[in-house]
């Protein structure tokens, strides 16, 4: 069929590799999945009835672009009490999600040419978003020892020049499930402010952390003016991932001007799913009952894979996700397509994660021991 030339850009978009091991599989009879980053579980019940209450009110109509008052109000508290700081309304803007909210945020910042640095591997999008605004991605690898990824300050540095906009960090990671120290968020916040560039925090993975009740953010060190924005979400800590429902911490003197960008992208979140967002906010019991849940799953998971003599990896300490290299492994996408046709379990390839991820698979741990359990016994045989 012809087509009309598309933008470059667009026309060259490779796709998630996920998706490309996933595509064929996803109906496959008795398959345990493995391969996407979200829990098992659905939404707190609180927050399943507050959308229907929602909606039978009559909150169907469009909200304003940076987000309804009360949800802004409720994170800026969240936010505010989960860190001991005080961030006020004015500096929040809720999203369609933690995608949407890097999107915001890469929108306002990133001119054609410009670069963002990134500690890899991490999840694509973030770093394709830059690439599709024809910003440049700029790469440094996390190291790996025997006592886990940890990031080299130095390397991270070098990378900066005149035409950086920001550094981008995940903490915790995925995949890797690297975590920041606060000495290391501190140290990237005075280089950030010495240079004049942003400091962008992917935090959505913030409540997942074993043995906290939260990781470091910038956010801890940051004043209400430093160019500091973190990316948050309501989909990992409350298992909302369908919901589409995020947010954004930026300083009070951008907020506006995001919510112009919101308003041509999205025209804001849901309206009754922001309304459920409030509810959702006051769940922590929810919240350390999916992180007791997860630190099992980690502990077995832990256990299974290290037993395995083909298998290497770091104890996650945070995240849900076993990020491991396999001896012998090449092509970790054809790899993944293997475990699918002769395990039946579905992981993601490490090469999703950029070519650094390359002989590494991730594994979402994010669902009950039963399931986990079975798993492994199906991936032993192929991975002793
Ligand atoms: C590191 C990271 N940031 C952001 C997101 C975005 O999550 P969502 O768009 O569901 O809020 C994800 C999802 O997997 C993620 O892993």
């Amino acid at each position: 069929m012809p087509v009309l030339p598309l933008r470059k850009k667009s026309e060259n978009l490779l796709g998630s590799l996920i998706r490309e091991v996933s595509k064929d599989s996803m109906e496959k009879p008795g398959l345990i999945p493995l391969w996407f980053g979200e829990g098992h579980r659905s939404a707190p019940p609180a927050v399943v009835a507050e959308a229907h209450k929602a909606i039978d009110e009559g909150y169907q109509f469009y909200a304003s672009s940076a987000g309804r008052p009360e949800l802004r109000a409720a994170i800026a508290d969240y936010v505010s009490n989960l860190r001991g700081i005080k961030v006020g309304p004015e500096r929040i803007c809720v999203t369609t999600s933690g995608n949407s909210a890097i999107q915001m945020a890469m929108q306002l910042i990133v001119d054609p040419g410009d670069n963002v640095v990134f500690a890899v591997p991490l999840w694509p999008n973030a770093a394709d978003m830059v690439d599709h605004l024809n910003g440049e991605v700029r790469r440094v690898p996390l190291k790996l020892d025997a006592r886990g990824w940890s990031l080299d300050l130095d390397r991270l540095f070098a990378a900066v020049d005149a035409r950086t906009k920001a550094i981008f960090l995940n903490s915790p990671g995925n995949p890797t499930g690297w975590l920041a120290t606060p000495d290391e968020l501190r140290a990237v916040l005075d280089f950030c402010r010495r240079r004049g560039i942003w400091a962008i925090g992917d935090d959505v993975y913030e409540r997942i952390v074993y043995g906290a009740d939260r990781s470091p953010s910038l956010l801890d060190f940051a004043g209400p003016e430093d160019a500091v924005m973190s990316i948050n979400s309501f989909s990992k800590g409350w298992c909302m991932t369908g919901w589409r429902l995020g947010w954004l911490v930026a300083p009070a003197a951008v907020t506006d001007t995001l919510g112009k960008i919101i308003e041509f992208n999205t025209s804001g979140a849901t309206t009754f799913v922001q309304r459920a967002g409030v509810v959702a906010l006051k769940q922590e019991g929810f919240v350390r009952e999916i992180r007791e849940e997860y630190a099992r799953a980690r502990d077995i998971t832990f256990q299974r894979l290290s037993g395995m003599g083909r298998v290497r990896l770091a104890r996650p300490e945070a995240a849900f996700y076993a990020f491991f290299s396999v001896d012998g492994m090449t092509d970790s996408v054809e790899y993944c397509k293997r475990l699918v046709r002769e395990a039946n379990v579905g992981l993601a390839p490490g090469r999703a994660f950029g070519p650094e991820g390359e002989g590494f698979i991730r594994l979402c741990f994010a669902t009950n021991p039963e399931r986990l359990t079975e798993a492994f016994d199906r991936l032993e045989p192929l991975l002793r």
